[in-house]
Parts: C-alpha cells; sequence; structure tokens
C-alpha cells in the first residue's frame, strides 16, 4: 500500500549530472545517471506530492505525474532553482552539479593545432548553499554529500555551511553505492543528531526512506 502523506505538498528534485561547455561538441561532466534524483520524484508524486523535476543530462524515461524541466549547466540550474524555490514546501538536490565550469565556452568547435592546451576553469555557483541562505522556516532543504573519505565527518561540514535540514550522504567509493547503480549506502545527517546508517537498499527504498525523515521534519517544523 502506497503512502499518501504528501498530499498537496510541493517538492522540488534535482537529478543527474550537469554538463559544462567547452566548445559546442565537448564539455565536462560526471557519472551520474539520475538514478537516484528520479526515484525520490516517482516516489514522491506517488505519495501524493505535486513534484517538479529539475534534471541535468540522463537517459532515463520521465516519472509518471512530474513535470520535468531538462537543464545542461549548472548556471540553467540555478536560475531554473532559484525561480522555483519560493513556492516549494521541499527542496531535495541530488544533482551531481559541476563545481567548476570553464572561463570560456567556445562558440564553435576548437580546432587542434597545439601541442597542449589548457582549459581555465571558474568556480560554479553552490546552489544548495544560496538555497541554505534564502529558504524560509518551513521549507525543507535535503542536499546529498557524494564523498570518498571522512563521509560522516564531511557530510557535517556541509550541513552547517549549506544550512540544510538533511543531508543524505553516500559513499561513492563503496561497491553498490553513489553513482550509476540501482542501490545506495547513505547515512542521514541532521543538525544536533547522531548520524543515522541505512543499509545497502534499492534506490528506490533510499528514496522512500528520505521522504519519511522529510514528513517528519515538516511536522517537527510545525510544532506538532
Ligand atoms: O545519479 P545517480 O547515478 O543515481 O547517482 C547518485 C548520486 C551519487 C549523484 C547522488 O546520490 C549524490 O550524491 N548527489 C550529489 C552529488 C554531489 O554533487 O555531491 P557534492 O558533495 O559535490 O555536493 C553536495 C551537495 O551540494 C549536493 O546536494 C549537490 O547537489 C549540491 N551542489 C554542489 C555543487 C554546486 N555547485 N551546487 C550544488 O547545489
Amino acid at each position: 500500500q502506497q503512502k499518501q502523506d504528501m498530499q498537496g505538498l510541493k517538492v522540488l528534485v534535482t537529478a543527474g549530472g550537469t554538463r559544462e561547455r567547452i566548445d559546442p561538441v565537448r564539455y565536462l561532466t560526471n557519472d551520474s545517471s539520475g538514478k537516484m534524483g528520479y526515484a525520490l520524484a516517482e516516489a514522491a508524486a506517488q505519495r501524493g506530492a505535486h513534484v517538479t523535476l529539475v534534471s541535468g543530462n540522463t537517459s532515463l524515461n520521465p516519472p509518471p505525474n512530474v513535470k520535468v524541466i531538462s537543464v545542461e549547466s549548472a548556471l540553467q540550474m540555478y536560475d531554473k532553482v532559484m525561480e522555483l524555490l519560493p513556492e516549494q514546501d521541499a527542496v531535495i538536490k541530488a544533482a551531481a552539479v559541476a563545481d567548476y565550469r570553464p572561463a570560456v565556452s567556445a562558440d564553435k568547435k576548437i580546432k587542434k593545432t597545439k601541442d597542449h592546451m589548457t582549459i581555465e576553469l571558474v568556480r560554479n555557483p553552490d546552489i544548495l548553499a544560496e538555497i541554505g541562505t534564502r529558504k524560509t522556516s518551513k521549507q525543507v532543504i535535503v542536499g546529498f554529500a557524494a564523498e570518498t573519505n571522512d563521509v560522516e565527518t564531511n557530510a557535517m561540514d556541509k550541513l552547517r555551511r549549506k544550512n540544510a535540514d538533511l543531508i543524505v550522504a553516500n559513499d561513492v567509493s563503496k561497491e553498490g553505492a553513489g553513482f550509476g547503480v540501482d542501490t545506495n549506502i547513505v547515512s542521514f545527517i541532521r543538525p544536533d543528531q547522531p548520524p543515522r546508517r541505512l543499509p545497502q537498499m534499492r534506490k528506490r527504498d533510499v528514496a522512500e526512506a528520505i521522504l519519511d525523515e522529510i514528513v517528519t521534519i515538516r511536522t517537527s517544523k510545525s510544532g506538532m
């Protein structure tokens, strides 16, 4: 029996990796398949939420009853998320956003005229951190932390720096966790609480557990 405990809630999910253009046929990106974010969007819609999925590159089909907005770069994702943020009850940032982009994106294909070539990179805005400065007291903000070492310490640091309500930490160096696979191994990091470690689970079940946590956080925020 599918829970219906998100009826009417507005939920924004980001998924997939961003592409940072070098020229019209080349870009920098990462290994995100979008599976984690798409599982979250599908599960939230089935629990009754109005879901908008801001999606970077993926080959997945759009989940049923979810509004999908496709973007390419971190800057495009930033603009879309900021536009939609004020009306959301919860935001879940499962996307793997590139931290850097090429300083210049050539408008014509770059020719191989030199033996060495340097691409200068500049920092992208941190979308989650900006959400953290703009969020209202009722909005629930969930970030992810993709780590390969000191997972919970780094995730706790991200929770504080980005003013999130929950960080879902995954050790992406573990088999069966992180990028591309159908399962994940996560810990929930919340302010003033010990980490909650979950076993290896299908991404859909991880998604349900994250949504349970959001419902709990919402209840505590409304003082019920
Ligand atoms: O897509 P899959 O193949 O299913 O893989 C799932 C996943 C590994 C991509 C997912 O579980 C995950 O960990 N997503 C976050 C990846 C990431 O970018 O982590 P990070 O530790 O670099 O960033 C921390 C948080 O800040 C993330 O919520 C990220 O969305 C956000 N961020 C990061 C950089 C940036 N410029 N803006 C951001 O909002």
